[in-house]
């Protein structure tokens, strides 16, 4: 089985490798293809999976191309993985928002915009190739805004694209766990789009365990969206938000601590992995140390309080690095061995939630088998939220018709129907100062 992994440069990816490693099944991935437009990075992590895989008798074999076009022929998987502008551009999008009083951050508000107004064009051009080159293949979106930009490729290969988040199941696992149940059998109920969603109820053997979470405060206040949100705001919510609603319900006093950061999320990792690509050019640097140093520190700062980025309190350590690969490797194992099975995935809607058209994208739980994800039906969301969710989805059309037309009103439309920018003439500086830092955005005249 041939997997392709777009964005194969990225420092992430020793991460989908090593969990490759530890499949020894019948119907494993037995070739791993990277691409990626910049050769350097390619070659910086082609050396850490060599070293990565010296000792495995059974690893898949890894190429690495910058022809996407080859990259993409007789994939039966695609892993898309890319970071369209690399992360100077992530540095950009925040800093281009904060310095208009606006939330710069990674997926959500104006600098969710920027990033997926550069990206949708790249991610559709994709999603054709893969349609004319891989037509049988099924596409994991890895790339964020993830779920706009599963949208965007939707449009091309239906339901074959399926996009993928870690931060719905770290959040279940977090609230089986202070609930002494066993995340495995427990069944979350969670909707929303992705980065913007709810834990209504956690149902182990048929009975809901949330309410006795949210009835004790002790148990409420000990994990980590206890402390981020308070215990009282989520009585009042009656349901668990997603760490990134923490940008909504606490919009000024983030947007007021990130200014006052010394550095953006984007601008430290920048930093700290340039460190690793530029050591990995000399040829007796030892690559997987040196990577497996910079994920560790990088994974050091999630335990920080500074973290500029959601969820800026701890994690705990079985959250971290446990993320993406896995709910990836489980989705694919699901789809190519027939092993149904549960995941919280962004799908096409389907009618799951009622309020929103069958063709939008949303995150939900989803029953996988050998013919896709298909969306459980879920019980609607209260009107905050489905305010909330409404409201998104629109900004995120207009950026999808701003990537397709090209017109620049739109994407002004898009920024200023987003609920965390209140002015429409913030929206119009928006435009003018992100067109005017990302070349991928020439696109907008
Ligand atoms: C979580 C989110 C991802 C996001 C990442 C940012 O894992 O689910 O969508 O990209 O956090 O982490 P970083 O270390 O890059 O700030
Ligand atoms: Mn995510």
């Amino acid at each position: 089985m041939k997997l392709t992994i777009l964005g194969g440069g990225g420092f992430r990816v020793p991460l989908v490798y090593g969990a490759l490693l530890t499949d020894h099944a019948e119907g494993r991935v037995t070739e791993v293809v990277l691409h990626d437009l910049d050769d350097s990075r390619l070659y910086a992590v082609a050396r850490v999976l060599a070293e990565q895989r010296s000792t495995v008798a059974d690893a898949p074999t890894v190429t690495a191309t910058t022809d996407l076009d080859e990259a993409l022929r007789g994939a039966d998987f695609v892993f898309s993985a890319i970071r369209v502008g690399g992360l100077e551009g992530r540095a950009n999008d925040e800093r281009v928002a904060l310095a208009e009083g606006v939330l710069g951050q990674e997926t959500v508000g104006a600098g969710g915009i920027a990033y997926g107004l550069r990206t949708v064009p790249v991610a559709v051009d994709i999603a054709r190739r893969v349609a004319r080159l891989a037509p049988d293949a099924w596409v994991i979106n890895f790339t964020n805004p993830a779920g706009l930009v599963t949208e965007a490729m939707s449009r091309h290969l239906g339901d074959r694209v399926i996009g993928i988040c870690d931060s719905p199941v770290g959040l279940g696992r977090r609230i089986a766990r202070v609930l002494g149940a066993n995340p495995r059998e427990a069944f979350i109920d969670y909707v929303g789009l992705n980065h913007l969603g709810w834990v209504r109820g956690l149902r182990v053997a048929g009975r809901d365990e949330l309410p006795r979470l949210l009835a004790d405060s002790d148990l409420l206040g000990s994990f980590e969206e206890g402390k981020l949100f308070g215990v009282d705001w989520l009585r009042s919510l009656g349901a668990i938000p997603n760490e990134y609603l923490h940008y909504y319900y606490f919009n000024r006093e983030t947007v007021r601590a990130y200014q006052q950061a010394e550095k953006t999320r984007g601008a430290f990792l920048r930093d700290q992995q340039a460190r690793f690509y530029e050591e990995m050019r000399r040829p007796d640097a030892a690559a997987l140390t040196a990577w497996d140093r910079t994920r560790a520190e990088r994974e050091a700062t999630y335990m920080s309080e500074n973290r500029e980025t959601a969820g800026a309190g701890e994690r705990d350590a079985d959250d971290l690095s446990g993320g993406y690969e896995k709910v990836a490797l489980a989705l694919m194992r699901a789809i190519a061995r027939d092993e149904r099975t549960t995941l919280i995935l962004n799908v096409r809607n389907q009618g799951a939630l009622s309020v929103l058209d069958t063709d939008a994208v949303i995150e939900v739980p989803c029953l996988v088998d050998a013919n896709g994800a298909h969306p459980v039906a879920v019980a609607p969301l209260p009107d905050h939220a489905t305010g909330l969710v409404c409201a998104v989805k629109g900004v995120e059309r207009e950026v999808l018709a701003a990537a397709e037309s090209g017109s620049r009103a739109s994407a002004v439309k898009a920024f200023a129907l987003h609920p965390l920018v209140d002015s429409v003439n913030v929206a119009r500086r928006l435009v003018e100062g992100y067109t005017a830092v990302h070349p991928g955005l020439a696109y907008l005249g």
